[in-house]
């Protein structure tokens, strides 16, 4: 072979290589996630669905009595303390059964508690206090969960403590979201300053008695800021906000389901209902849920998980199961399934512990999506995909005075190019970032340090 074929062999190799790199390599980087996530539990991790229990048994293993340990004895533990710190030990999801779970519970339900049409009214009043700000009424392009941050951050901010939420408070909270879920995404590191500072603006308003509910007794004034930082201004505010990105990004994917809504078709509210569904069914917040369990647990005759196994709930897997054509975003067949008796659990199992804001967030999202749509269209070109470490790449067209269509159809090619090209670097960012912070967490070993500082008689943390 003389030099030239062998240089233009390079060269076009090289190039091969470069253009399919948006094709395979993020999902390649989605799939090494799951794969740390499985080993890092070791041999005492169970796959659910899985080998031991088949998506036939999901309900009945994820309920069991003895599928109630939720962080002590999981190595998985200390990579969650680590993403959703300050003071994990007091946030109600790594609570291990007892009474301050029992405490921190009841407060949680008091504070979400909120009759429909209040809830409703006050996430209409969050929408309207960011969508109507002149510089987002222009419209344009945006990424949704940054769209929706503010939102959930002023709803958070007035349903704790009963006022708007002044601004330097706002871009507080909103910071320290965005924190948690670019970590957790791995697609950047940690910064516990932004985090802190939260907690010092909460931490006074509390010990001041702001709060509109009771706050747990047992835990001291720092816990209970975590614990009020933790449920909502984490929590709360990343999940409902990726949840309306989903929802969103949906919508502006499928133009006509898109326009049934904005036709006002009679069923439309049915219809925004079965959105909703559809899009927690095919993306749902949580990729695995795990917990530990206390005692044996016979799945048959012939399988017994034994105490002290970390069964780790796959809700991508169980949610496809049992569905025709499950990759197929169809609101449509919710008229056809009744939710109850589908392999459908986005709020989680109600016998072990489910999301306390099952019956809030949806009436919020029905409301919020209506506000977004009454203002705006929604188009895009980008990849949506369960994780959305691209945050939503989405057009805003404004329902009155919106760009040209060949102003639409340019934004959205540059959206496309843009979004691919993101890909490929955010892919290997997070292969980077993920490489320092899973061992930075399991040297730290917050949970596991935690667990061993208590003394024995102290076991109800
Ligand atoms: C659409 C939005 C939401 C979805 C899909 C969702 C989903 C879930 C799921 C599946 C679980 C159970 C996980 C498990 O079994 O370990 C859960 C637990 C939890 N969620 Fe949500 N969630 C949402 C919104 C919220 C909001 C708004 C808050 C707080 C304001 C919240 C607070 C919690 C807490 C504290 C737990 C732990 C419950 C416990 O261990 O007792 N979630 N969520």
């Amino acid at each position: 072979m003389t030099p030239v074929v062998v240089t233009l062999g390079v060269v076009l190799g090289s190039a091969a290589l470069v253009i399919s790199l948006p094709y395979w390599l993020p999902p390649a980087v989605v799939a090494l996630r799951v794969r740390i996530f499985a080993r890092v539990n070791g041999a005492n991790s169970v796959a659910v669905p899985g080998r031991l229990v088949g998506v036939e048994r999901f309900r009945q293993v994820y309920s069991h009595p003895a599928a109630d340990g939720r962080s002590r004895g999981a190595a998985l533990s200390d990579l969650f303390w680590y993403w959703l710190s300050p003071g994990p030990h007091v946030h109600q999801e790594h609570l291990e059964p007892g009474e301050r779970y029992d405490q921190a519970a009841r407060a949680t339900r008091g504070f979400l508690h909120m009759p429909r049409a209040e809830a409703q009214e006050l996430t209409a009043a969050c929408a309207a206090s960011v969508l109507d700000d002149p510089a987002v009424r222009a419209g344009g392009l945006v990424r949704l969960r940054d769209l929706m941050m503010p939102v959930w951050a002023e709803f958070y901010h007035r349903l704790v403590f009963g006022q708007p939420c002044p601004p330097h408070a706002r871009r507080l909270i909103v910071d320290n979201a965005t924190d948690v879920a670019n970590a957790l995404k791995c697609c950047g590191l940690r910064h516990l300053d932004r985090r802190d500072r939260l907690t010092a603006y909460l931490r006074p308003k509390l010990a001041a008695g702001e709060a509109l509910r009771p706050l747990p007794g047992l835990l001291s004034a720092d816990e209970r800021a975590w614990y009020v930082h933790g449920t909502f201004f984490t929590t709360g505010v990343v999940q409902m906000s990726e949840a309306m990105a989903h929802v969103l990004m949906a919508l502006a994917q499928h133009d006509p389901v898109r326009q049934r809504l904005a036709a006002c078709e009679p069923g439309a509210d049915r219809l925004l209902g079965h959105v909703i569904d559809e899009t927690l069914r095919q993306y749902p917040l949580f990729g695995v849920a795990h917990r530990i369990t206390s005692a044996d647990i016979d799945v048959d005759e012939r399988t017994r998980i034994p105490a002290g196994a970390v069964l780790c709930f796959n809700y991508p897997q169980f949610q496809r199961a049992g569905f025709a054509d499950p990759d197929r975003f169809d609101p449509d067949r919710w008229l056809r399934i009744p939710a109850k008796d589908a392999n459908f659990i986005p709020f989680g199992i109600a016998s072990n512990r489910p999301c306390p804001a099952w019956h809030l967030a949806p009436i919020t999202m029905v409301t919020l999506t209506r506000e977004v749509l009454a203002r705006f269209d929604l188009r895009t070109s980008a990849r949506h995909t369960r994780s959305m470490p691209n945050r939503g790449p989405c057009l805003l067209v404004p329902r009155a005075g919106g760009p040209s269509r060949s102003r639409i159809a340019a934004s959205l090619l540059y959206l496309r190019l843009r979004d691919r090209f993101e890909d490929v670097w955010r892919s290997l960012a997070q292969l980077g970032f993920g490489s320092y912070m899973v061992p930075d967490a399991r040297r730290q070993g917050l949970c596991t340090g935690y667990f061993a500082s208590l003394s024995p008689r102290r076991a109800d943390p």
